[in-house]
């Protein structure tokens, strides 16, 4: 049976809930048939995938093609599209004929959006609109210009208190599970005993209902620094590396394609190729 919003949020409390970003259909496949419960088309892609320095320029076709492939490959796990930069902070009409474009173009099941009170009329008319909210608090990357960089939020009283309130908004407007980045780990492990939704840690420590990762982090695919929080549970970068020096070093020695790897003529026929002109 297919993952939902519904049984995401139901999950709260009985399994720690698995989320790992996804950008394409070949990806997807193995990550769904790996059991991972829900794929994030994030917009993490515009820097992973598309080489931008961060995720600003990430466009609405840019997610509704990537989302649309991610959603080919996703047999179980509940696919989630980011909304990008610009596409939810004009007007609610616009946000919810955006949100309207992931999931019928782009076959999402739900979308995620950054920030907390002062996008609730957004949650609540998108949810009014049947269309499942994630929220995303704490270090959201499409405010870097106004955080002055990647920063660890939730670091004084105040800061704390208004992420706690902003995520109490989330939900009370329809939200039905919220991500929290890179908040110090007691914090987040308040909110997710506050909150009835589940609560999806990046950087915010295991307290969390569940965690999420970028996979080219998690893989060893990412060749710049990575944050504290990622783990590095395998080197698809070094066996990729490996792979394409050993193919790149057959071709030039001329060892690939061996006679394993052609189609032979019929029987007879090699003879008579020399007639053709
Ligand atoms: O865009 C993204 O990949 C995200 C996750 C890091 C939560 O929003």
């Amino acid at each position: 049976m297919k993952n939902t919003a519904v049984t995401f949020r139901e999950a709260k409390g009985q399994d720690k809930l698995v989320m790992l970003t996804a950008y394409d259909y070949s990806t997807a496949r193995v990550m769904d048939m790996a059991g991972v419960d829900a794929l994030l088309v994030g917009d993490s892609l515009g820097m992973v995938m598309l080489g931008y320095p961060d995720t600003l320029s990430v466009t609405m076709d840019d997610m509704v093609r990537h989302c649309a492939a991610v959603a080919r490959g996703a047999q179980k796990a509940l696919v989630v599209c980011d909304m990008p930069y610009m596409s939810y902070h004009v007007s609610v009409e616009e946000t919810v004929r955006n949100a309207a474009r992931l999931m019928t173009e782009g076959r999402a099941q739900a979308v995620k959006l950054e920030g907390g009170a002062e996008f609730v009329a957004e949650v609540r008319a998108l949810t009014r609109a049947s269309i499942p909210v994630m929220g995303h608090l704490g270090l959201t990357p499409q405010s870097i210009n106004a955080f002055g960089g990647f920063k660890v939020q939730g670091k004084s009283m105040a800061a704390a208190q208004k992420l706690l309130d902003d995520a109490r908004v989330l939900q009370d407007a329809g939200a039905f599970a919220l991500v929290l980045e890179c908040v110090p780990a007691a914090l987040a492990e308040r909110v997710t005993q506050a909150l009835a939704i589940p609560v999806i840690g990046i950087g915010a420590g295991a307290g969390c209902d569940g965690q999420v990762l970028v996979w080219q982090d998690m893989t060893g695919m990412t060749q710049s620094h990575l944050p504290r929080f990622v783990k590095r549970f395998g080197d698809v970068g070094a066996s990729l590396r490996a792979a394409v020096e050993a193919y790149s070093r057959e071709v030039r020695a001329g060892a690939f394609p061996a006679e394993d790897h052609v189609y032979p003529l019929p029987d007879g026929m090699e003879k008579t190729l020399k007639k053709l002109k």
